[in-house]
């Protein structure tokens, strides 16, 4: 196999290492680059340019497959809960039955946040976005928890970690309680983690509270399918804000707010709010379809198409399975289901979505999922929070395990040159 590039600039011959990851996708070492030619490279959006070596997830995208540390995620959906996952990515591999009793009795003895932060809740208004005070209230931990250790070695971070995933859920459920005028409760200990967090979320203080067990179960996998997608907009974002060292807590706030943004974390919600249109005006599906063909009308299939996926994306496939079963279970069927169902079905007939490889992603079936469980739409975005801590945590322990330089881009000046005060 070819292990070097060579090239020649300005007459000097150049030499750069060639290396490839386990699944053969290769790449070149650029690191000597600057320092031999002068050069640097230019790739605006990072779509070409490997930012780290990571052992957490597997993408292919031209072949729809997903894997966590080598679990493809069907397998984990059918065969682990959201906590084995989230040991999983976060210490390498499934636990024990042993070893995720005493993970689950770790996160349970550290599930309480100082009452003061209910202050900071209390002070934003009614109107404040979800996302908005779950970012504040999340970088706001650190100052009510003391220094957890110095980050040395995993066996000091452990603590941090410990405390953000069992602070996060109860943060989580404080923003929709928040909304909902509910009061602000605290977890019960006696449940699973995500029986826990629809716990947290959904009881009422004047009836006893069961979790539905197909909601919890829906929950589960929805969870598990948003833990991790390698290098996306809001881990690379969480790497590159930890590669300065700073604590973890505001590390993961700074995901919250690159996950907020319409072009990441918030399409599941335009998602819905196309299919309500639809129905609004008549369920004529063709006419959205031959809008978002028309190229001189800025309209898309919103939940169609990825950067990635140039396939079926492979957690829509699931989604599409739970949200039948849990829209089949609520007594009034939603019509919005069933027009999701015809558009996907016409789309993926219709040449124009065929020729350019256009399938449904993530968000196309999530949001009708969390629609049928009474969340509202504001809250989309603090669910995908919700599976994507603890690709966050991970993505964020092998940055400081591998001591990652500090991440600090080049650019090229296109600014005026040198001028003087007159
Ligand atoms: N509806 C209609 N046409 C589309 C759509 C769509 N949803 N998506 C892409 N196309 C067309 C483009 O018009 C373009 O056509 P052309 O070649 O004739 O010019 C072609 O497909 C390629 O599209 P690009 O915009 O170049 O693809 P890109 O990879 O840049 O965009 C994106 C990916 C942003 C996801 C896009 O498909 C899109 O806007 N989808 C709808 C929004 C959405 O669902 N976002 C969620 C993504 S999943 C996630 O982030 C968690």
């Amino acid at each position: 196999m070819k292990d070097k590039i060579r090239f020649n600039y300005e007459g000097n011959f150049i030499e750069l290492p060639i290396f490839e990851g386990v699944e053969g996708e290769k790449a070149i070492d650029i690191r000597r680059l600057r320092n031999a030619t002068g050069l640097v490279t230019y790739d605006p959006g990072y779509k070409n340019t490997g930012s780290c070596k990571s052992s957490i997830t597997y993408l292919d995208g031209e072949a729809g497959i997903l894997r966590y540390r080598g679990y493809s995620i069907e397998d984990l959906c059918e065969n682990c809960s959201f906590i084995e996952v989230i040991h999983l990515l976060i210490f390498g591999h499934i636990p024990s039955k042993k070893e995720k009793e005493i993970f689950l009795s770790e996160i349970r003895e550290k599930s309480l946040v100082d009452e003061d932060l209910k202050g900071i809740l209390k002070s934003f208004p009614k109107t404040a976005h979800p996302m908005c005070i779950l970012a504040s209230l999340t970088a706001g931990l650190v100052a009510f928890t003391p220094k957890l250790g110095s980050y040395e070695d995993i066996e000091q971070m452990r603590p941090s970690i410990i405390k953000m995933l069992a602070a996060f859920p109860i943060l989580a459920s404080w923003t929709h309680r928040k909304s909902r005028g509910l009061p602000l409760n605290y977890a019960n200990n006696s449940l699973t983690y995500v029986g826990n967090i629809a716990h947290m979320m959904f009881r009422r203080p004047h009836m006893d509270y069961k979790p539905n067990p197909i909601e919890v179960k829906a929950l589960n996998k929805l969870l598990i399918l948003h833990a991790d997608h390698e290098q996306n907009c809001s881990s690379s974002t969480v790497r590159i804000v930890g590669s300065s060292h700073a604590d973890l807590f505001p590390c993961i706030a700074a995901g919250l707010s690159a996950l907020w943004g319409k072009l990441h974390g918030g399409a599941n919600q335009a998602v819905i709010e196309m299919l309500e249109k639809i129905s609004v005006q008549g369920n004529d599906i063709q006419k959205f379809i031959d809008r978002a063909k028309d190229k001189n009308d800025p309209f898309r299939l919103m939940g169609f198409g990825h950067r990635v996926y140039k396939n079926y994306d492979p957690r829509a496939k699931i989604l599409k399975n739970i949200a039948k079963e849990v829209l089949g279970q609520v007594s009034n069927r939603d019509p919005i289901l069933d027009i999701a169902i015809e558009l996907e079905q016409r789309a993926l007939e219709d040449d124009y979505f065929k020729s350019r490889k256009l399938y449904p992603n993530v968000d196309f079936y999530s949001g009708l999922i969390y629609r049928a469980m009474d969340i509202p739409t504001r809250m989309f975005t603090v669910m995908f929070a919700l599976g994507r801590l603890p690709g966050w945590i991970s993505q964020w322990l092998e940055m400081r395990q591998n001591n990652e330089p500090i991440g600090r881009p080049r650019q090229i000046y296109v600014g005026p040159k040198r001028q003087d005060i007159k």
